[in-house]
């Protein structure tokens, strides 16, 4: 086995759709400064009903399709995200369930925004080791439903969807190049959900104080995230052994266009070729990056043989970065 390759892929988000002017009504703000901040223009919401399995299970169903392969023949389910369904079982569980999969290894994993590409770095090992042939990997997440909807700092930011591969063995010259995993746990209070765990367990206080949403320091992020990204692309090229000039596409994780744009300049990167949907689905946190890249792919914007880029950063922080031949 020369390689690990992503040989489908699929995505799906809600139908119901948030968009800026929806959020004018809810809190303080304006269509031109959600626009101006974050490039956002709309996102998509999830139903009261529909929990973040069900996403992963339509985007899973999707990226199968692709791959025109069962999901019998799937050795492992790796999920990423930080909205399960409940805390236990994994989620992972439920999704191996509805997609009526053998009785195979599944777990959730969580690295926030980075956990889709902390998976396809994991599933690449397994299947670079000879141990599974056909590993499931996906990002889905229900960030709208953690969101304190009278904090205009965080709830203009997030949208709600799910973004899946299936990864083999490849024995030509198109796969993964490269994966690169990092982490810094002194800036865990950068983005942070406090509550629900075992320091903070549910309790009225915990409600009352909205210890159960995500909060955020976002110029800190901000800061961090740019300079994070960069040198993760940079690594991820290096052990590649390619250069910038060498991508035809480059994936960042979908959080805030003028991130996105400092990335580019930085790595000088053309804007042609910088994958660009945040307009449409806002900060899907694991689903953003696999969103992205079944979009570029359903789209034609990544052919074979192009060389693609991707990096995320999130909560943790986290950072994760990956070199593909198509
Ligand atoms: N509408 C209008 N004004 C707002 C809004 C809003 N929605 N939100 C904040 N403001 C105000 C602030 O109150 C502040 O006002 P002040 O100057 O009177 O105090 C002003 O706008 C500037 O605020 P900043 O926080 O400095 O704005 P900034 O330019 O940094 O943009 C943003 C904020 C969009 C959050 C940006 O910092 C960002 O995108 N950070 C990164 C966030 C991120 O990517 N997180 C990803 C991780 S999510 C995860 O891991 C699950």
């Amino acid at each position: 086995m020369k390689m690990a390759k992503i040989i489908g892929t699929g995505s799906y988000v809600p139908e119901k759709i948030l968009t800026n002017a929806d959020l004018e009504k809810i809190v303080d703000t304006s269509d031109e400064w959600i626009r101006t901040r974050t490039g956002m223009q709309e996102r998509h919401i999830s139903d009261e009903k529909t929990p973040t399995s069900e996403l992963a299970y339509r985007a899973a169903l999707k990226a199968l399709e692709s791959a025109s392969i069962d999901a019998k023949n799937i050795d492992f389910i790796i999920l990423a995200t930080v909205t399960p369904d409940m805390i236990l079982p994994s989620t992972a569980c439920i999704v191996q369930n509805k997609l009526k999969a053998n009785k195979i290894a599944a777990v959730d994993i969580e690295a926030a925004c980075s956990g889709f590409l902390y998976g396809m770095s994991i599933a690449r090992q397994y299947i670079l080791s000879g141990e599974y042939k056909n590993i499931l990997v996906i990002g889905a997440e229900e960030l709208t439903k953690v969101t304190n909807w009278q904090d205009r700092n965080t709830c203009i930011l997030f949208g709600d969807g799910s973004g899946a591969a299936v990864i083999s063995g490849s024995d030509d010259d198109s796969g993964i190049l490269s994966t690169h995993m990092w982490a810094d746990g002194n800036l865990a209070d950068l983005i942070k959900l406090p509550a629900g765990g075992s320091l903070h367990p549910a309790s009225k206080e915990t409600v009352e104080q909205k210890m159960h949403y995500i909060q955020m320091s976002g110029s800190e992020v901000f800061k961090s995230a740019v300079r994070i990204m960069e040198e993760g692309i940079r690594v991820a090229l290096e052990k590649a052994k390619m250069s910038v000039k060498d991508i035809d596409i480059l994936i960042p994780h979908q959080a805030n266009i003028r991130i996105i744009q400092a990335i580019g300049k930085r790595l000088e990167i053309p804007n042609e070729k910088v994958f660009l949907n945040i307009e449409k689905y806002g900060n899907t946190s694991a689903a953003s990056i696999a969103i992205a890249l079944d979009e570029a792919v359903r789209t034609g914007r990544i052919k074979k043989g192009n060389v693609v880029a991707l990096v995320a950063f999130g909560s943790g922080l986290t950072m994760s970065a990956s070199i593909i031949r198509w």
